[in-house]
């Protein structure tokens, strides 16, 4: 029998057309994420190390090892590794200036009524997401830690989460953060890097949630941020996560979603615009009499 042939340009691992597929099947499964058959070179790339870490000869190797029940741990930094997680802070600016301007005054007047706020931050990678939308609730109250204000902050990616709630950046990130934000909320630069302040760092609540999974939150929130992710789902796993998301949507509520995305299926009708990418929900219709 003729040897299986690599399809890969590289050759250290031998990666069959089997594995490839075998661990396209995986990652949908694990985390929703839809792989096309090009991608061979890029699931190469990012798993080879994996393999050298692990002392593997071959591809086939490591699926036996991930599709075996002992090898659910390395399945985790399988999916780690495949995921995009590129982001960085106030990435597309018009949101946060849209958050400042019609959304958080409104939610500053109710926490200072005693009410609480809730921002969630779906898929916050390591952390950027959530800490400029901290950093736009300081720059207009920046005693924000003393109300009950909770910008929640997930991600399938457990090494992002803790890259987050580290909240230790190069400096060379921190570029696109307002200069009097920049110098009261980060540490002096060290070894070039700065950290984002404990009172920033307090309202932030970093947790491992799979949009694919279950979603053990209760409640509403005021704003949801869910950018830059539903684009590696198909479809219908995107129709399914808008609908889950918009009954989580309080009624004067704003959603913001990633420059190239867009709220489809049935939950596209319970939402308008309100700005690009931005959506509120629509008004409930009264009851006729
Ligand atoms: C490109 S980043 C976007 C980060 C940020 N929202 C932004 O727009 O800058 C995509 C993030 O989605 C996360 N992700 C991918 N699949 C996921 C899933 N099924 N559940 C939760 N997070 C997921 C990845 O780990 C990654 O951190």
């Amino acid at each position: 029998m003729k040897p299986s042939a690599g399809i890969t340009e590289t050759g250290e691992f031998l990666m069959t057309q089997r594995d490839f597929t075998a661990i396209a099947g995986m990652l949908m499964a694990e985390a929703g994420i839809s792989l096309s058959g090009n991608k061979a070179n890029l699931v190469y790339s990012r798993l080879a190390k994996r393999l050298r870490l692990l002392g593997l000869g071959n591809f086939s190797e490591y699926c036996r090892l991930v599709e075996s029940p002992t090898g659910a741990g390395e399945r985790q930094n399988m999916v780690a590794a495949l995921t995009t997680n590129v982001t960085r802070f106030y990435r597309e600016p018009h949101h946060f200036e849209h958050l400042k301007t019609n959304i958080l005054p409104e939610l500053i007047n109710r926490v200072k009524q005693g009410r609480a706020a809730r921002l969630w931050s779906a898929a916050c990678s390591s952390g950027q997401e959530p800490y400029s939308i901290a950093l736009t609730l300081l720059s207009l109250l920046p005693d924000a830690v003393k109300y009950d204000i909770r910008i929640l902050a997930t991600d399938i990616d457990a090494n992002m989460l803790a890259a987050g709630a580290a909240g230790i950046y190069e400096t060379s990130l921190l570029d696109a953060v307002p200069n009097p934000l920049r110098s009261r909320w980060f540490s002096s630069p060290r070894d070039g890097r700065q950290q984002i302040a404990d009172e920033a760092r307090a309202l932030v609540k970093f947790r491992r949630l799979n949009l694919i999974g279950n979603w053990p939150m209760r409640g509403t929130f005021d704003v949801i941020f869910c950018r830059n992710v539903v684009i590696y789902f198909e479809n219908d796993t995107q129709e399914k996560i808008w609908s889950r998301i918009t009954p989580l949507l309080a009624p004067d509520g704003a959603l913001y979603i990633g420059h190239s995305e867009r709220v489809s299926g049935p939950a596209e009708a319970g939402l308008r615009s309100d700005g690009i990418t931005i959506y509120r929900p629509r008004a409930a219709r009264r009851e006729q009499p």
